[in-house]
């Protein structure tokens, strides 16, 4: 079991990985965010450098140490792992898209502190940018991308449709209601979806784990469909 394949090799390919909450100002002291804490995505990256990959890490507010060997670009906002992504998406043979992406941000942050008033505060919110739609919208021939889908209620259907909507080779479905699963935990238990509908169960075991049964599976040859 502990012996490597060699074909697990990702020798010479560059890889893209994207980890961490992404944080939304409200205000110079306000923002939204989520709880993500990076731990997947980190280990996501440290395995692929292990395996010889080329890896960069566009990582947002995280108290992580970065893994040997990796590349990192810290961010703090959507739009700014947009930008940190988009412009590096020509040279890289693999995404992998483990952030936790805020959806919006608030339409008008203030450079000033504002002064909290009687009642109730109301926020207009925008839509930010989807990273990986927009990556999946520019696919490179030959290059594969990986996303995740955090779903609470139908996750399979839920996860193949983002397969399609955002042109996608796997998903790796996380369902935070589950035991020892989602944010700020060490384990992980998730399920892949192939574009072409192969779905594998992973059992519940560490990150670190989770990380190499997902660059095992993603560096072998495309599965048959299964159905
Ligand atoms: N993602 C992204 N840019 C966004 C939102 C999400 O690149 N603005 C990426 C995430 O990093 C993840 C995948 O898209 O790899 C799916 O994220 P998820 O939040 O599950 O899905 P959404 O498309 O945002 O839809 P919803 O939150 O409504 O389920
Ligand atoms: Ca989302």
């Amino acid at each position: 079991r502990a012996v490597e394949k060699p074909n697990d090799s990702l020798d010479g390919k560059r890889v893209l990985v994207t980890a961490g909450p992404t944080q939304e100002p409200v205000d110079p002291v306000r923002m939204l965010t989520n709880p993500s804490t990076g731990t997947m995505g980190f280990e996501v990256a440290r395995e692929a450098a292990r395996r010889g990959a080329d890896v960069t890490l566009v990582a947002g507010p995280t108290s992580l140490d970065t893994p040997p060997g990796v590349t990192r670009v810290d961010v703090r906002t959507t739009e700014e792992m947009h930008e940190a992504v988009q412009s590096r998406r020509e040279e890289v043979d693999l995404v992998v898209m483990a952030a936790a992406v805020a959806d919006y941000t608030p339409k008008n942050p203030s450079d000033s502190k504002q002064k909290k008033e009687d009642g109730n505060l109301v926020l207009h919110l925008r839509r930010t940018p989807d990273i990986l739609k927009t990556l999946g919208e520019h696919k490179q021939p030959g290059q594969t991308l990986v996303g995740f889908a955090l779903e609470t209620d139908d996750g399979p259907a839920n996860a193949r449709r983002k397969i399609e909507r955002k042109n996608l080779d796997w998903i790796v479905l996380n369902d935070p209601k589950e035991e020892g699963a989602g944010f700020g935990t060490k384990t992980n238990r998730v399920t892949l979806f192939h574009r072409d509908g192969y779905a594998e169960e992973v059992p519940l075991q560490s990150k670190s784990q989770v990380a190499r049964i997902l660059l095992d599976r993603v560096t072998a040859s495309v599965p048959e469909p299964s159905g």
